[in-house]
């Protein structure tokens, strides 16, 4: 038997980012958005846990043990008493170290597959009280759509979303580690008074409405000034978005992606040509979310 999931990429078009806490972890106020492009999570019996990928990243994705997947089979094997022996294999095609959540994807995909696969039944909630054990962004990899993330992004609340947005995303040429990103944020506020991360009421009335150019007015990142200063070429790519007629320009989490929104598909395929012909990124991806979560196929 083989079980398979596809689960999608996330961009936040809002990341309020809050004081370190005494965890090390900051109290976020996130506002996740499904897209459509995927990473496949297939899971079949073997003798022992093992790990592939493929995709035209794959050279750059772990295969031991620190893999999100791997993680996510372990530990629901080891809440059921069942043998980890399984063969994962993940199709790529979420950037790696790209700020989309693609490792935490592969989390919620294999945990829904093995689920499947080992017909251990996991209730919804214990499904994504595994995921906020693997990651931060996992439980909303699994659940999809739109969200508010609370806590350190894990503590979920559905958003309504009234229309389809458009989107085109730069793959830039090397990825951005989370956790550095996160002290670089911590260096460039050292000494300043960080406020409460809050949603901004604008933005999710903008997500309700599916108003396009309402939601370019008011997406924000506050990690974008942290990876700017690590990747400064960024700056390039999101000025060549804007002049090519994108309505907002952002890095995508913690980066190095950078997000374009698009008034319609058209125009995407526009800013993705410009994005390209300028080499100013390795790929550019024209979508659009909210996006679905894991569901297995
Ligand atoms: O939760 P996750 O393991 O994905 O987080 C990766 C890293 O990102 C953490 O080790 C931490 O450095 C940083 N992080 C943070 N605050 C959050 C989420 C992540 O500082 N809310």
């Amino acid at each position: 038997m083989t079980v398979s999931v596809r689960v999608p990429a996330k961009v936040n078009v809002q990341l309020a980012v809050g004081a370190a806490r005494p965890d090390g972890f900051h109290d976020l106020a996130n506002v996740f958005l499904a897209v459509g492009l995927y990473d496949e999570v297939t899971v079949t019996p073997a003798d022992e846990l093992r790990i592939t990928c493929s995709g035209p990243d794959a050279g750059q994705v772990p295969l031991d043990r620190t893999n999100l997947a791997a993680r996510a089979a372990l530990e629901l094997a080891r809440r059921y008493g069942i043998e980890p022996a399984v063969h994962i294999h993940i199709a790529k095609d979420i950037p790696v170290a790209g700020g989309m959540a693609g490792g935490s994807a592969d989390g919620a995909g294999a945990l829904v597959a093995c689920d499947a696969l080992w017909d251990t039944r996991a209730s919804r909630d214990e499904l994504l009280d595994i995921c906020a054990e693997l990651g931060s962004d996992v439980p909303f990899s699994l659940v999809g759509g739109a969200a508010l993330g609370v806590g350190r992004g894990e503590q979920l609340r559905t958003l309504e979303v009234g229309g389809t947005f458009h989107w085109v995303f730069a793959i830039a040429e090397r990825g951005l580690s989370t956790p550095a990103v996160f002290r670089e944020f911590d260096r460039m506020n050292e000494g300043l008074r960080v406020p409460e991360p809050v949603a901004s009421q604008e933005l999710l009335d903008a997500l309700a409405k599916g108003d396009a150019s309402a939601l370019a007015g008011a997406v924000s990142n506050d990690l974008q000034p942290a990876a700017l200063s690590l990747f400064p070429e960024l700056e390039h790519t999101l000025a060549v978005g804007r002049g090519a007629g994108a309505l907002a320009a952002l890095v995508s989490g913690s980066g190095p992606t950078t997000a374009f929104l698009t008034q319609n598909a058209e125009a995407a395929d526009r800013v993705a040509e410009v994005l390209l012909a300028s080499g100013s990124c390795r790929a550019a991806r024209v979508t659009e979310g909210p996006a679905s979560g894991a569901v297995v196929l």
